[in-house]
């Protein structure tokens, strides 16, 4: 294991299971702690700097309240209104931030870019999304499937949604541990998945037992999953047209994830939906308010995973 200190947190390939184990652990306790009214103010007098050029309710507010309950000064920047949307250039934004933040949380498109700021700045740089990865969302996930499933081993699971940040990331995650992978997607998706990522995820698979299949039979993809993991069909893009939103989403519909898709799956399969749900689209009100859903457990876990993050690659704790 490496030391956390300083490191970025750019994408789940960088951490090694031992370590992403040390974060969900670490999230447990603060958890434990903040539900026994425990201090835990490891960051007491630094400061996060947060730009978000995409929308977000969950990422912004958990990191918002998460920083609050370790003493950390969050500040959010809309980059409408700073001078980087007025051509001040990514090296020079990045610089400045250096000086006066001890770390930043970037929302963002291309995964160059974050890897950009990362690469100008000496304090971490924290992924809170980009079209190609979503690493915050991951550490929720694997910290509320353990909760859910008392176990990280031994999984199946049936992924239906956009080939996009969610889709590489569930991938890479699986890969590390050994999970047995199926996303169901129409067929002429499945060149779109991240090149960087499949070729991880493969070499990883080959080292962990780990399986990941793409298919275009949602019922092959869902039949004995322990999770049903559902994304939105159409994601946050930029330069879309409404009428290429329209084509994804109708190809998509047949993808739906309702009752009778959740029935395929073991009688004690959980559905995981990282949120915002388009009701109607992805999944059926009747799956996502079912008792196989535990959506708002997952969400409130982002708080908890992304403190232990900031705690350990801002030195709060060791
Ligand atoms: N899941 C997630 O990232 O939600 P927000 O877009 O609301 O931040
Ligand atoms: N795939 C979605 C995730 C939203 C949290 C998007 O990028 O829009």
């Amino acid at each position: 294991m490496k030391p956390f200190v300083g490191r970025d947190f750019l994408t789940l390939m960088d951490y090694n299971k031992e370590e992403i184990l040390r974060i969900i652990d670490l999230a447990d306790e603060l958890k434990n702690m903040r539900a026994k009214g425990e201090p835990h103010a490891y960051l007491q007098g630094k400061t996060v700097a947060m730009i978000f050029e995409k929308h977000s309710t969950r990422t912004r507010l958990s990191f918002q309240a998460g920083a609050a309950h370790l003493g950390l000064q969050a500040f959010y920047m809309d980059p409408s209104t700073m001078q980087i949307s007025r051509g001040e250039s990514l090296i020079d934004t990045a610089k400045t931030i250096d000086r006066y933040s001890d770390a930043l949380v970037i929302r963002t498109h291309e995964q160059e870019i974050v890897d950009d700021f990362a690469k100008y700045m000496d304090r971490p740089v924290l992924n809170a999304l980009t079209n190609e990865s979503h690493p915050c969302q991951l550490l929720a996930d694997i910290q509320h499937v353990r909760e859910k499933k008392g176990r990280l081993k031994n999984l199946k699971i049936g992924y239906v949604g956009d080939v996009w940040n969610m889709a590489h990331s569930w991938g890479i995650v699986s890969s590390i541990f050994g999970w047995d992978m199926m996303f169901a997607l129409p067929e002429k998706y499945k060149h779109l998945f991240w090149p960087r990522a499949k070729e991880f995820i493969e070499k990883t698979n080959q080292e962990t037992g780990g399986n990941l299949t793409l298919t275009h039979d949602l019922k092959d993809a869902i039949t004995d999953a322990d999770v049903v993991v559902g994304i939105t069909f159409v994601s946050m893009t930029r330069g879309a047209t409404e009428e290429d939103m329209k084509k994804k989403l109708a190809d998509f519909m047949p993808y739906q994830i309702n009752a009778e898709v959740m029935s395929w799956a073991k009688n004690d399969a959980i559905y995981m939906h990282c949120l915002p749900a388009h009701r109607g689209e992805e999944v059926t009100d009747e799956v996502i308010d079912g008792p196989q859903s535990f959506v708002f457990d997952q969400a409130e876990n982002r708080m908890h995973t992304e403190k232990a993050l900031l705690a350990l690659l801002m030195g709060g704790v060791e």
